[in-house]
């Protein structure tokens, strides 16, 4: 294992933790302290000084999005591998996201994009912007993602990129500017959580020049598979918003 590697230590789902690697480090929980051996490597167990085992796991992009500092609503996983393929997004993209808010979308975006590819994240929230820079250097795996503190409502920057995606309570605001980066015919997406702001941004997509506008949710449902008995799990963030994509014509 190299030092400052993200690794997974998970003794079970209420014990799991995202470390970065360096030996002899400790770490309290409350199924005991845990050291960090010299040697290490992914699969190894570790055992508290509770006794308890810990394993050391590859942490999934999913898992590492949900962790990040939130100081805003993000963008979950059960949206975020439908939004990737809906956009079309692949290794060496291009993709422009607004707002970062806490920087989980940035994160899944920057993975996939890959160490050619590049993000170019926009907020207008210094404060925001901090926080998501801060938790993308604390989870990112490349150094592929540009962050602008600026205002889209305002500004048109000055790149061209393969695919969009806003992520603010007033996309439609937003996109005649994001639409001017974007590549002909390429595809930009949007989430909101309410049906009426899906709406608004439907009529201006359409006003603009979209074509082949669709809208979804995606309902997820995590099943317990257990000794009792199979079923759903009884709670569940039942929730997030409703995703909206567009091709964009000339
Ligand atoms: C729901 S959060 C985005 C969450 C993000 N997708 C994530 O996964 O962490 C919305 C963000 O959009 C930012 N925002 C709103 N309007 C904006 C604009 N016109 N330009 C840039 N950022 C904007 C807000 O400050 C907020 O941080």
């Amino acid at each position: 294992m190299k030092k400052d590697e993200i690794i997974l230590l998970y003794c079970d789902e209420k014990a799991n933790y995202l470390v970065s690697y360096e030996k002899n480090k400790e770490i309290h929980t409350h199924k005991g302290k845990i050291v960090l051996p010299a040697k290490l490597s992914y699969g190894d167990v570790v055992y508290s000084s509770k006794n308890l085992p810990f394993y050391v796991l590859y942490p999934d992009t999913a898992y590492l999005s949900i962790k990040v500092r939130r100081k805003t609503t993000i963008v979950y996983p059960k949206d975020a591998g439908f939004i990737l393929l809906n956009l079309g997004v692949k290794s060496g993209d291009s993709v422009l996201e607004v707002g970062t808010g806490s920087g989980a979308l940035t994160i899944i975006l920057s993975n996939a994009v890959g160490k050619d590819g590049r993000v170019y994240s926009f907020e207008r929230r210094k404060n925001f912007l901090e926080n998501a820079k801060k938790n993308f250097e604390n989870f990112s795996k490349f150094k592929n993602v540009s962050f602008y503190n600026m205002d889209l409502e305002k500004n048109i920057p000055d790149i061209e990129v393969d695919s969009a995606f806003i992520d603010v309570p007033e996309p439609w605001k937003l996109i005649s500017n994001v639409k001017e980066v974007l590549k002909p015919g390429r595809i930009l997406g949007s989430l909101s959580p309410h049906v009426e702001q899906i709406k608004k941004t439907k009529d201006k997509m359409i006003e603009v020049g979209f074509v082949r506008i669709r809208v979804y949710e995606i309902i997820l449902r995590e099943i317990l598979v257990r000794g009792e008995g199979t079923r759903p799990k009884e709670y569940h963030i039942t929730h997030t918003g409703y995703l909206i994509f567009g091709n964009k014509t000339r």
